[in-house]
């Protein structure tokens, strides 16, 4: 595993950290592999429960790394998928939740990839900028799309078409990000987060996600599958385990239950 991108698996949580601060974590071919192998490892991985996504001390990420993306531009739609487009599969399709932290900068796909995640912390230094357009560029991974439908147009365009640069601030008040801390409280907020999610029962934690990353659909369809698949949870081990923990009056242990 390069070591531009470290991997740290402790306690069920894998933490994945953009690992290049001289060039701002700027992401290279390299690291984009690195990280997606990271994630699908830790998907297949049954001591894995969550994933944190950061940078280092001041940076999360500025984004692609130009001087790669000229050199050997990302061929989206080609029968090869490109090393970005393996890392954002990967984030995209996680089953399992992902949280990130983001001390400092994030720029482009760095702010791209915030909404594939499940909680983004960051510290009160930080700041997001997608400077597509101002590059001559699109906006990509599906963020035409998931910023209009989270902030609204005529907010999703001061991000997507002025390249507007937010603030902490903006960003927990248009809903990018889920709290702000402190730069030396972020890790520990993400990390007690991440271990909240991992202790959970993994399958109804999954079945969560799934839910609130699918398609709008008309309401009552959503209410029927949500029924469906409440039936079908009160039969799981994971229930059971539960139930059970409720009525002795303990804590329950998903742990024992090999859902992976
Ligand atoms: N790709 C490649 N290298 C990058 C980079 C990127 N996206 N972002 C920063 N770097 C490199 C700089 O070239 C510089 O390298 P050098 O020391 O060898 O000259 C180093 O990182 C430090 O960057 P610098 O610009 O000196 O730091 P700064 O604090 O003045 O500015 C940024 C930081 C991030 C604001 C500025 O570097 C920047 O705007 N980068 C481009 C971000 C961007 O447009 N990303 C979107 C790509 S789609």
């Amino acid at each position: 595993m390069s070591e531009l991108v470290l991997v740290d698996t402790a306690e069920r949580i894998r933490t994945i950290s953009f690992n290049r601060p001289d060039k701002k974590n700027a992401l290279t071919r390299a690291m984009y592999t690195a990280a997606a192998q990271a994630i699908e490892d830790g998907e297949r991985n049954g001591d894995v429960r969550a994933f944190i996504l950061t940078g280092t001390s001041g940076v999360f990420t500025a984004g692609n790394d130009i001087v790669d993306f000229m050199e050997r531009p990302p061929a989206m739609g080609s029968d090869e998928t490109p090393p970005v487009g393996r890392f954002m599969n990967a984030l995209l399709h996680a089953k399992k939740p992902v949280v990130a932290a983001v001390d400092g900068l994030a720029i482009g796909i760095g702010v791209t990839l915030l909404m594939h995640c499940d909680l983004v912390y960051c510290s009160d230094r930080a700041s997001f900028k997608t400077p597509f357009v101002d590059l001559a560029l699109a906006p990509e991974y599906g963020s035409s799309q998931t910023m209009t439908r989270a902030f609204g147009h005529q907010i999703a365009a001061e991000l997507l078409m002025l390249g507007a640069s937010w603030d902490a601030w903006r960003a927990e008040q248009t809903g990018l990000v889920t709290r702000t801390t402190t730069p030396e409280a972020l890790m520990d907020t993400a990390r007690t987060a991440a271990a909240a999610l991992a202790a959970k029962p993994p399958a109804a934690l999954a079945k969560a996600k799934e839910l609130m990353r699918m398609a709008p659909e008309p309401v009552e369809d959503r209410v029927a599958r949500e029924g469906r698949l409440f039936s079908e949870l009160l039969q799981s081990p994971e229930f059971a385990e539960a139930a059970a923990a409720f009525m002795e009056r303990r804590a329950p242990d998903f742990d024992k239950l090999t859902t992976g």
